[in-house]
């Protein structure tokens, strides 16, 4: 496919079917993702591909975080169920932690290119993807599930990966608006 095209095409997927990504498919879009600028080469990109029984206790913990003791309608614990236990694969971004303050930003750019190379690699494959945060991504009982050392590795997004139905087009900024030019 060309660049251009899988720039375009890539989207933001949010209602994935159950069919499974080729484990190649994944692999080529690591290759991908470390191939991503970085300052300094701090290299500071790292993927944990999260096992199905991992994705079970994060369901439970979303669950948690979301609700607490309260009861919840079927319907609605299906909806976040299908969220986290459809995609064919989950990989959690994490960023090397690092006391100096630039490099933390300059490296979580970094991060972010890694993840935009990830994303098309898969699109070019057919295949989508979402870059998701909130407070889930924060919590430590995420790191204890996943075995990450919070104290080498911050959570950054969790990346869903499969494949589904593309959403609605967004009416993005005309390009007269983000872009200038001074003489
Ligand atoms: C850093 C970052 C965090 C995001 N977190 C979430 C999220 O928590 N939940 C979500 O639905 N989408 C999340 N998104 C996806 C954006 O909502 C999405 O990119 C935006 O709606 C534009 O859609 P597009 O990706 O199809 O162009 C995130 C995107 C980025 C770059």
């Amino acid at each position: 496919m060309e660049i251009n095209q899988a720039i375009k095409n890539r989207r933001t997927i949010h209602i994935f079917s159950k069919k499974s990504v080729p484990s190649e498919v994944i692999e080529k879009s690591i290759v991908a993702a470390n191939q991503a600028p970085c300052h300094r080469r701090t290299f500071p990109w790292r993927f944990t591909n999260i096992g199905i029984k991992k994705r079970e206790l994060l369901y439970q913990l979303q669950l948690t975080l979301k609700f607490g003791d309260m009861t919840v309608d079927q319907s609605i614990l299906k909806k976040i169920r299908d969220k986290m236990l459809n995609p064919s694969h989950l990989l959690i971004a994490t960023q090397l932690c690092t006391d100096n303050q630039v490099q933390r930003l300059e490296d979580y750019a970094a991060c972010a290119c890694a993840i935009q190379n990830l994303s098309l690699s898969l699109v070019a494959d057919d295949v989508g993807c979402k870059w998701s945060t909130g407070k889930i991504i924060k919590d430590i009982n995420t790191y204890k599930i996943a075995e990450i050392d919070a104290n080498d590795e911050e959570i950054i997004g969790f990346i869903w990966i499969g494949y589904g139905t593309e959403p609605p087009l967004i009416k993005r900024p005309l390009i007269s608006t983000i872009y200038r030019e001074r003489k």
